[in-house]
């Protein structure tokens, strides 16, 4: 599993400290910024994990910023991007097994430390179910395609 990790500066300690997690855990990732605590734009670092996922670079990504919520509306402008907010470790691994998602996002101002990692955790461990659950997910690849950029009739 590959798995692509971003955030802004308002998440940057807690996606450092998500990096020590890992690698405590011998899981590999590609950071892709940003690297500092410097104030910077988060649709920027959103767009870039986002893609790595979409492109079949990464498998999974995880994404933080402030709320959370800058960085789900930037990932899941993506095609094919699944990304889910989670805020507890119940929806952490619904997210996966119903949803598959295939951003988790996290908001630094929003959960504890402690939390955050144990929202890490559970959603990597967890796998998408099929059935009834793939079926829906199908839906929502349904509706990217329906609004897709190629698709103009959808617009009008
Ligand atoms: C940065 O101040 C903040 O707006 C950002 O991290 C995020 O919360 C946006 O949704």
């Amino acid at each position: 599993m590959k798995l692509a990790i971003g955030s802004d500066h308002a998440g940057f300690e807690l996606k450092e400290a998500i990096k020590a997690y890992l690698d405590e855990q011998g899981q590999s990732y590609q950071d892709l910024g940003t690297y500092s605590t410097s104030s910077c734009d988060y649709p920027d670092f959103g767009l870039a994990v986002a893609e790595a996922v979409a492109s079949g670079e990464y498998t999974l990504g995880i994404l933080v910023c402030g709320t959370g919520i800058g960085m789900s509306i930037v990932a899941n402008k993506v095609p094919g991007i699944r990304a889910a907010l989670c805020g507890d470790t119940f929806s952490a691994h619904a997210s996966r097994e119903h949803n598959d998602a295939n951003i988790l996002v996290l908001g630094a101002r929003v959960v504890g430390l402690g939390l955050a990692l144990d929202i890490v955790r559970t959603w990597l461990a967890a796998t998408p179910q099929g059935g009834r659950h793939a079926q829906r997910r199908e839906k929502i690849t349904a509706i990217e395609h329906k609004y897709g950029r190629n698709n103009n009739a959808a617009r009008n």
